[in-house]
């Protein structure tokens, strides 16, 4: 009996095996898989690898204009986001920042600031994307607007620490959000409930001014008066293209990593 159930889970694993091997020389989505290792058995998560190439696509820009997450890379998306890689590109990200910022001479006039944008960088709203799934679903303001009113919004924790060394280092912060003026408040609260308790402005999005607007134009915009007002804006955070491109950017940007959305 044990050597028949042998035989048989050798034949399995054998079929298997030539089923794959079958898919990868004829099938049509793997068009990757020439440039991977002939040998060995990692042909297997072609799937897995065109979304790290999907998400890389993103991170450098090179995808733009994009709707929703692919349907085939939302566990994959999730995954990132509720794992360790996520918590880790955060921390490298704003520790390059600080390398940088710690080189600064920061004036005595309190007028180096550091522009930081809010939602996927100073506040997380995982939560809402794990009920709703992870950027696979168009955007659903009437749904978004009822998270971001609780104020329940918990802290990216590697850019609150971040944003604690910079305060050490005398520099001022300014957050620079497209939410909306109405806003205000429940944001406010929300901030200083997960640790981020002061600022030089909190600048949210006049959508009477900016409407359709790109936030490029309205935070290049807001960015603009902030240098006219004397202000010397030495770093800029944030997790979208359009937080550090247009104009008055700063002496240097930092992207944050954020494959959940894209905002123009
Ligand atoms: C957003 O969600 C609400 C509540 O579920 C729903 O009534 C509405 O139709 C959705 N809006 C869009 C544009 O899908
Ligand atoms: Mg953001």
């Amino acid at each position: 009996m044990k050597t028949l159930l042998f035989i048989f889970v050798t034949l399995l694993a054998t079929c298997h095996g030539d089923v794959l091997n079958h898919v990868h020389e004829h099938g049509s989505n793997f068009k990757i898989f020439p440039l991977r290792m002939k040998t060995g058995s990692g042909g297997h998560y072609i799937p897995e690898v065109s979304c790290a190439s999907w998400r890389l696509g993103v991170e450098a820009h090179n995808i733009i204009d994009w709707k929703t997450v692919p349907i085939e890379c939302e566990n994959y998306v999730g995954n990132y986001v509720l794992g360790d890689q996520y918590r880790a590109d955060s921390k490298f990200v704003n520790r390059e920042g600080f390398y940088y910022a710690r080189t600064v001479n920061v004036a005595d006039d309190g007028k180096d600031i550091w522009v930081f944008d809010i939602d996927e960088t100073t506040l997380s709203n995982l939560p809402y994307y794990a009920k709703h799934g992870f950027g696979v679903n168009p955007y659903n303001d009437t749904l978004f607007n009822e998270w971001v009113d609780l104020g329940a919004a918990p802290a990216l924790p590697e850019t609150q620490k971040f944003y604690n060394k910079l305060l050490n280092l005398g520099i001022k912060i300014v957050f620079l959000t497209g939410r909306p003026l109405k806003q205000r408040d429940i944001t406010a609260k929300n901030l200083k409930k997960v640790g981020y308790h002061t600022w030089e402005k909190l600048i949210l999005k006049d959508t009477t001014l900016y409407h359709g607007k790109t936030a490029v134009t309205y935070k290049s915009s807001e960015r603009k008066k902030l240098e006219e007002e004397g202000y010397r804006i030495i770093g800029n955070i944030g997790d979208q293209w359009s937080d550090i491109l247009g104009t008055n950017t700063g002496s240097r940007t930092f992207k944050l990593p954020d494959p959940l959305y894209y905002i123009a």
